[in-house]
């Protein structure tokens, strides 16, 4: 592929899938994107930058890329202004032309100013996903997917979801002529992302069981249909979804933060952003790896007691429970993926309770920011992390904000109304964060005395 915007002639390398489990290396993927011979996960590998010469050949000159990354930044071509499409060089080879874009990615580096206070880490960061076109990273992974199910000429594509996945797939289907099928747990998916599916024209089936089994009906339906995959187990998502930390990076000026902090589901996301750390690494961006952290919910955490009881060598499932129903996994797909990253980056992983989850949406939302539930536990977690003296106060924090504020506005309107929970203790923790709204008369007297009650934070 030739670039088309500036006279720097860099081609993307030719990539090969390749099973993390037994190194088999298929010409094509099975519907499920399992290995054939050993039923393990693919990954997407580029066995060019393996060498000198292909590293040469191919342009990847970390300097040169970087300045060309950034030139991408005022072109007005489409693959340009897309903030997955402008790394392509670390992406599988196609046409510029033939890719299915709307402008996902570019996700903004903001501070925290009241969070890092009260967290005691003066350089903490957000990087924030929720910004996306359809409001969460699954765009950026979606981008590459729908593209590849495209040039392979489905005209199905199909995802078990907890709702984001849904909504970015049936954008990105539709926007590229395709037709999608969802399959999401029945009244456990925030209307936010459900009515996102049903605005970009998904065909939606809701189940009678969980996100768990939503995947397994649905591994069978590909297997009998000419259907496309578009879960993160089919490894072009997780490509895409690579590119968030080649953002981060290049919004650092190329210094590596100390930590970086993801939430938890099927463990896509973090498996992604940990390729491409350690892909940056190899071709000579950076020369150190930020720890890369996992954080679920108390009532989801199969990879952390996979990691704790099982020393991350066999999954324990579990039965999932948690408002934060991004997260509300049992049996991670990812799982391996993501317990190598922990290994190769020094991360560690955490849980954290509802009310926690709770408090800690409320404060990124005091901050001018906010998030989906599923994005706040990684602040919840960072507080352990930092009780547990995991993260010093010097170092550089970033989290990993998946969600955008407005998917799930009913879990912000109960917390702020204090129905989310029954106890003394868990109501006790909200109350100073809570802003319910106040009906008055409509006057202005009524108006100035409620003032008076209003308590305001420095
Ligand atoms: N945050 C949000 C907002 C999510 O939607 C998800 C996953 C995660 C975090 C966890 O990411 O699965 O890569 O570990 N949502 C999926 C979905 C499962 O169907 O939308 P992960």
């Amino acid at each position: 592929m030739t670039n088309t915007t500036t006279a720097t002639a860099v081609t993307s390398v030719a990539s090969e899938f390749r099973c993390i489990g037994c190194g088999a290396s298929p010409k094509s993927p099975t519907p499920t994107f399992r290995c054939a011979d050993c039923d393990d996960l693919l990954e997407i590998i580029y066995p060019g930058w393996k060498t000198e010469a292909g590293i040469r050949a191919a342009g990847l000159n970390a300097a040169s890329l970087k300045a060309l990354w950034r030139q991408r930044r005022k072109s007005l071509i489409a693959a340009d202004r897309s903030g997955v499409w402008r790394f392509r060089e670390l992406l599988p080879p196609i046409d510029p032309g033939r890719i299915i874009t709307l402008r996902e990615g570019n996700p903004p580096l903001y501070t925290l100013p009241r969070c890092s206070k009260n967290v005691g880490i003066p350089n903490l960061l957000a990087l924030h996903q929720g910004m996306n076109p359809t409001g969460s990273f699954k765009d950026t992974g979606m981008t590459v997917a729908a593209t590849f199910a495209r040039h392979a000429e489905f005209q199905w594509v199909a995802c078990a979801s907890t709702g984001n996945t849904s909504a970015s797939m049936a954008a990105f289907a539709s926007h590229g002529g395709m037709c999608s099928l969802v399959l999401i747990p029945e009244g456990k998916v925030a209307w936010g992302k459900l009515s996102q599916a049903l605005d970009y024209a998904a065909f939606t089936f809701q189940l009678r069981t969980d996100f768990d089994g939503c995947l397994r009906v649905l591994h069978e339906v590909v297997k009998r249909m000419p259907i496309y995959l578009l879960n993160s187990v089919n490894p072009y998502r997780v490509e895409g979804q690579k590119t968030a930390a080649v953002e981060l990076l290049e919004q650092l000026d190329w210094q590596t933060p100390d930590h970086v902090i993801v939430p938890g589901g099927n463990l896509g996301n973090s498996s992604a952003l940990g390729k491409a750390f350690l892909e940056m690494k190899d071709l000579g961006f950076i020369s150190n790896l930020p720890r890369i952290s996992i954080i679920q919910a108390e009532g989801a955490n199969a990879l952390v007691r996979t990691v704790h009881e099982a020393g991350g060598k066999k999954l324990i499932s579990v039965h999932a429970e948690t408002a934060a129903t991004a997260i509300r996994i049992g049996s991670p797909a990812s799982w391996k993926k993501a317990v190598r990253i922990l290994e190769a980056t020094g991360g560690t992983v955490e849980e954290v309770s509802e009310a926690e989850i709770a408090v800690a949406k409320a404060e990124i939302g005091a901050d001018g920011i906010g998030c989906e539930p599923a994005s706040a536990v990684t602040l919840a977690g960072l507080k352990k992390l930092v009780w547990r003296g995991f993260v010093k106060p010097r170092e550089t924090v970033v989290l990993i904000l998946t969600g955008h504020a407005l998917k799930d506005p009913e879990f912000t309107m109960r917390l702020h109304r204090g129905e989310l929970f029954t106890t003394e203790s868990e109501n006790a923790l909200l109350a100073r964060l809570q802003h319910a709204p106040v009906v008055l008369d409509a006057n202005v007297d009524a108006v100035l005395e409620a003032m008076k009650h209003c308590h305001t934070t420095p």
